[in-house]
């Protein structure tokens, strides 16, 4: 079955969609909700609704009840490792995959009962950047905004703008070929606010980026969210909903384990981590001793390493009191620090076991962001036979964004 090439341009506001969302001035409004806004507001959906969400592929359960509920206008970070089926929700949410049972809605539609409904009030940045590697960045916006059915000049108009808030108006007319990946993933998130969705779907935006490309595209979500968009975020990376999101939902093997703000979810598993680094083998005992003092759990040592890793509730106090001991005790330390726990920590912590394909390496991958090389598989599989070559020749995944799809 296919679903329509290209979404309908929102140009009156759909019944229930009464989100806060600021509209981008060569946008038409949507028409004025008939209702007071506070009470519209009161009784106003989530912006995202699954209630034992099931998906399988064959005999692989992919999703197996899974439960979620996202408050408009909140961040909500979907935090899970490789495999547990974050793509898997994000595609379903989007329209691009069949559910096989329970149910999933998007500002109160059914996503399986009302499909193109959905597509007209969401956006989708999928895992991989989709953005056209030949043109410019402007022209790539301008496509997208032809493809929304935006005339030329409005077209022309949406991508200046957006070239301005994603911070891309000095790179405008360079071919994205030239990007860095932070700048591709900030022009992928542009593309997707094109028509300024009620609800955005970001799958891992950052995986992959250095520290810098982070923060840039961390800063443009920021700026989306202050524009009344909903954002739902899949992660592997617990400090990004930290910086982020609103609250975090923890998926494991296709449910959810965990539904918390981020501060509740880290006292839950005992805290950030104090790090200690000790210059002699011989020092570990005695430092894991001084740490254990202020740690709110076991001091986890690695004689290998010669690091030292404990959670800690207060922070400054912790770090303040360890680092006066091993002064005092004329311990050498190499390095030290706090840190927020990583996705292992946090999966030990909720399900007993490490996060499926992550071995304490692959673990400190994660937490550095270094991504590339962090041993995650290619992904191919997660596009469900949905990617497809754009004109152009780049491989996306987004039926949301104007392409055609399967629904599997
Ligand atoms: N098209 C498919 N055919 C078969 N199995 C699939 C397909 N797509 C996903 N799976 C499997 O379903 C499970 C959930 O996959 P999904 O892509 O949703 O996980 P994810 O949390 O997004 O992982 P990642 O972090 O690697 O992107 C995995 O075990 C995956 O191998
Ligand atoms: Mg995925």
């Amino acid at each position: 079955m296919w679903s329509p090439a290209v979404p309908e341009p929102r140009s009156t506001g759909p019944s229930g969609g009464s989100a806060p969302v600021e509209r981008p001035p060569s946008i038409p409004p949507p028409a004025p909700a008939p209702t007071p806004p506070a009470a519209a507001a009161a009784a106003a959906p989530p912006a995202v609704l699954t209630d034992g969400l099931r998906k399988h592929y064959g005999e692989k359960r992919a999703l197996d009840g899974f439960d979620l509920v996202v408050s408009r206008g909140a961040v909500h970070g979907l935090l899970g490792p490789n495999g547990a089926g974050k793509t898997t929700v994000v595609r379903i949410l989007a329209t691009l995959l069949r559910l096989d049972g329970g149910r999933a809605e998007v500002a109160g539609v059914d996503v399986a009962r009302d499909p193109r409904a959905v597509r007209r009030r969401i956006g989708l940045t999928g895992q991989y950047a989709a953005v056209d590697e030949i043109v410019t960045a402007r022209q790539n916006l301008v496509l997208f905004g032809r493809l929304f059915h935006l005339d030329r000049k409005r077209a022309g108009r949406r991508a200046a703008e957006l070239l301005e808030q994603f911070g891309l108006a000095d790179a405008a007319d360079r071919a994205v070929k030239e990007f860095s990946g932070g700048m591709r993933r900030r022009l992928d998130l542009a593309t997707s606010m094109i028509l300024a969705p009620e609800v955005l779907f970001l799958d891992e935006p950052t995986t992959g980026l250095d520290p810098r490309g982070r923060s840039e595209v961390w800063e443009s979500v920021r700026s989306l969210v202050a524009g009344g968009t909903t954002v739902l975020l899949t992660t592997q990376y617990l400090d990004e909903a930290d910086k982020l999101a609103d609250r975090v939902s923890v998926i494991d093997r296709g449910r959810a384990v965990a539904d918390d703000s981020p501060a509740a979810l880290k006292r839950q598993i005992g805290g950030d981590r104090i790090e200690v680094v000790v210059r002699e083998p011989a020092d570990l005992a005695a430092a894991s001793r001084i740490i254990a003092r202020v740690s709110s759990g076991e001091p986890d040592g690695d004689p290998e390493t010669r690091r030292i890793a404990a959670p800690v509730t207060d922070r400054v106090g912790a770090l303040t009191h360890v680092v006066r001991t091993l002064q005092d005790e004329r311990i050498t330390v190499e390095d030290i620090g706090l840190r927020s726990p990583t996705l292992d920590e946090v999966f030990l912590h909720l399900t007993g076991h490490r996060a499926e394909g992550s071995g304490p390496a692959a673990g400190e991958a994660r937490a550095d962001a270094t991504g590339g090389g962090d041993g995650r598989d290619s992904g191919d599989h997660t596009d469900g036979g949905a990617g497809r070559r754009a004109p152009g020749g780049s491989s996306r995944a987004h039926g949301a964004t104007g392409r055609k799809e399967t629904v599997a």
